[in-house]
């Protein structure tokens, strides 16, 4: 066949399969749209899953008459504007849109009337388009929410594609997905009131919030992602150079099936972005088992001409100019928040205990109550290196160690037990009690100032020795096992220069490298603590790592996961019976360590109960 054009119809039915794949996508590019025109409230209104309708009414600046048809033609646009030699700035993106692509994607697939009220215009004007095909512009009756303002009706979408709306899933999905879109992009823009009406219902009304950095956030994420949200997420506000990650990390044991509770903005644009979901992943990685994810609600600002949004049909992908910057901000921010929180568990914990509904309170991180004197005490102790050993603890890890670690090691690193002495009068001061009980060789129960907490005692422990190993690995204690017949590993020339380049890095984390001739590097040693090593495969991993982000993640992340490992088996095991001063170390020790309110699998590692709680189960309140 020869080469021919295509009609430009054609053209713009093939587009619209990109841009606009199914109802939800629609919503989301008339939602952006009315952002960009500077609403100040949005309406959308869809029957039938947005099959039926969908309707987006705002009270932004609105489309003057003469460019009306303008609007829904390919490639036309007011958001971008050419120099003179024809240039258009793809890196200085300001707006939601910029690709001119959507109403005419829109209007070639569906019935689209658009009814505009332009700010310094008097009349309503108001045109049509009917699968690709443009009606005349003419005068309308409409009276806009303001001033000035749009409405975009969108009638029977893909009558114009049937074989794409076989496609469709059943009307409530597609309801869902618009929700989702509405929701997220309500999350990104409290300063909008947004409303959203679902065959005649309401399903969602935003007002506007005042304050829309602080208060106001927290205010629509609280409205949006319910009342849990708020006091089992952290707030963090970090910048690195001219990038500022802001919004909530939620705790640990906060977490949820999939990774739909996770959200994420770049310069108010909703994305699903890989690199942020590998640096969230990162961040809780050692916090959380593989299958479960955490909720987080992050806000990167940065300079438009530092990502590109221009990489994907629908725009929620972008790419970032420094990559590792964000990367290495995502992880050290999330990280900071969570340390910071030390061993708070979330709330929904205690709460599902109770299986009562109470008034959600913020929890606090530990404070020095009135017992600031026994907390001095304990510290002192701490420092001066008091230590003790329980007993039996090292028979019991060596049944367990895995390949190229020795009972030594264990015993360096989780043996320590510093034997706190706090008298019961001051240890109901700390946050985590005195030790009063232990209960089927399980749990220890202590007693603070205002309740009762219970510790499963092989999640806590595991969780100190886990995160003492990782500050040995930190400290550059990583024990290196010599190979007797050296690997020569076969690379990209391009990847062996850049792995050779980081030899010194790889040796404090146990991998001797040299490189070995071009395109090839011969590994001497390797970290005692992986035991037998694919030496290809790590240094295949660690060169994708340095390419994508400058970094070797892998080693790192390797070294983590086999630390998470040991710990478990290294630990104080359920079932052993620990004696009244092991246990207040225990809860010592717990007090005075990061992340120590959940295991290395995101369960808790203890559950509080308030007096006041208690005194509710059994009716005295
Ligand atoms: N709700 C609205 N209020 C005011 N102007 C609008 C509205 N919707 C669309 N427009 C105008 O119509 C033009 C075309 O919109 P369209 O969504 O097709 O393209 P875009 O937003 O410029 O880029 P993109 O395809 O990336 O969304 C916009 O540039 C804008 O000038
Ligand atoms: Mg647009």
């Amino acid at each position: 066949m020869p080469i021919r054009r295509l009609p430009p119809e054609a053209v713009n039915r093939i587009a619209a399969g990109e841009v606009i794949e199914r109802p939800a996508a629609a919503v989301k590019e008339l939602v952006e749209n009315a952002l960009d025109a500077g609403a100040r409230r949005i309406a959308v209104r869809v029957e039938r899953g947005g099959l039926g309708l969908i309707s987006i009414e705002d009270d932004g600046g609105g489309i003057p008459p003469d460019e009306l048809s303008l609007a829904v033609e390919r490639h036309a646009t007011s958001k971008l504007t050419a120099s003179a030699g024809g240039d258009v700035d793809l890196l200085n993106i300001h707006t939601m849109g910029f690709r001119g692509e959507a109403l005419p994607s829109i209007g070639a697939v569906a019935r689209v009337s658009i009814t505009s009220k332009a700010r310094g215009v008097n009349e309503t004007w108001s045109i049509e388009v009917e699968g690709g095909q443009l009606h005349p512009v003419r005068p309308a009756a409409w009276a806009a929410l303001s001033e000035s303002g749009t409405r975009v009706e969108v009638r029977d979408l893909f009558f114009a594609t049937p074989a794409r709306l076989k496609f469709m899933k059943s009307e409530r999905a597609e309801m869902m997905a618009v929700s989702d879109v509405v929701k997220r992009l309500a999350m990104a823009r409290p300063d909008v009131a947004f409303s959203l009406e679902h065959d005649s219902r309401t399903s969602l009304r935003l007002p506007a919030e005042a304050d829309p950095q602080n208060e106001g956030r927290r205010a629509r994420l609280a409205a949006i992602l319910g009342a849990d949200f708020a006091p089992n997420c952290i707030a963090l506000d970090q910048t690195r150079d001219t990038v500022r990650l802001s919004g909530f990390a939620g705790l640990p044991t906060f977490h949820r099936g999939t990774r739909e509770h996770q959200h994420l903005f770049v310069n108010g644009r909703p994305v699903k972005d890989k690199l942020i979901v590998g640096a969230v992943r990162a961040a809780y990685q050692d916090l959380l088992a593989r299958d479960r994810h955490p909720v987080a609600a992050l806000f990167l600002d940065l300079p438009p001409d530092e990502v590109d949004v221009n990489v994907h049909p629908a725009k929620t992908e972008v790419r970032f100019r420094d990559a590792s910057l964000v990367r290495g901000l995502i992880v050290g921010g999330i990280s900071h928040a969570l340390a910071s929180a030390g061993h708070r568990a979330s709330t929904t914990t205690a709460q599902s205990a109770l299986g009562a509904a109470r008034a959600y309170e913020a929890p606090q991180p530990f404070l020095r109550p009135s017992g600031a004197q026994a907390w001095a005490v304990a510290e002192e102790r701490v420092a001066a290196g008091d230590f003790m050993m329980p007993s039996g603890r090292v028979e019991e890890a060596d049944r367990h160690l895995p390949a190229g670690i020795e009972p030594r090691d264990l015993e360096e690193i989780a043996g320590m037990m510093p034997a706190v002495q706090v008298s019961d009068e001051d240890a109901r001061f700390f946050p985590l009690g005195a030790a009063r009980a232990q209960i089927h060789e399980t749990y220890i129960v202590a007693q603070t100032e205002d309740g009762i907490v219970i510790v499963d005692q092989h999640a806590a422990h595991e969780r100190l020795v886990y995160e003492r190993m990782k500050q040995m690995l930190a400290n550059g204690g990583v024990r290196r096992q010599v190979l007797l017949i050296p690997e020569v590993v076969e690379l990209d020339p391009s990847e062996a220069e850049a792995i050779a380049a980081r030899a010194e890095e790889l040796a404090q984390l146990g991998l001797v490298i040299e490189p070995f001739g071009p395109g090839a590097i011969l590994v001497r040693e390797t970290p005692a603590l992986l035991g037998h090593v694919d030496a290809a495969g790590m240094l295949k991993d660690l060169a994708d790592d340095i390419a994508e982000l400058g970094e070797a993640h892998a080693l790192k992340e390797r070294l983590e996961e086999v630390c998470s490992s040991m710990a478990c088996r290294g630990s104080v095991r359920a079932g052993r019976r620990l004696t009244a001063d092991e246990m207040n170390s225990l809860l010592r020790q717990m007090e005075a360590t990061p992340f120590s309110g959940q295991c290395n699998h995101g369960r808790p590692t203890y559950v509080e109960l308030k007096l006041a709680d208690i005194e509710k189960l059994f009716g005295r309140r």
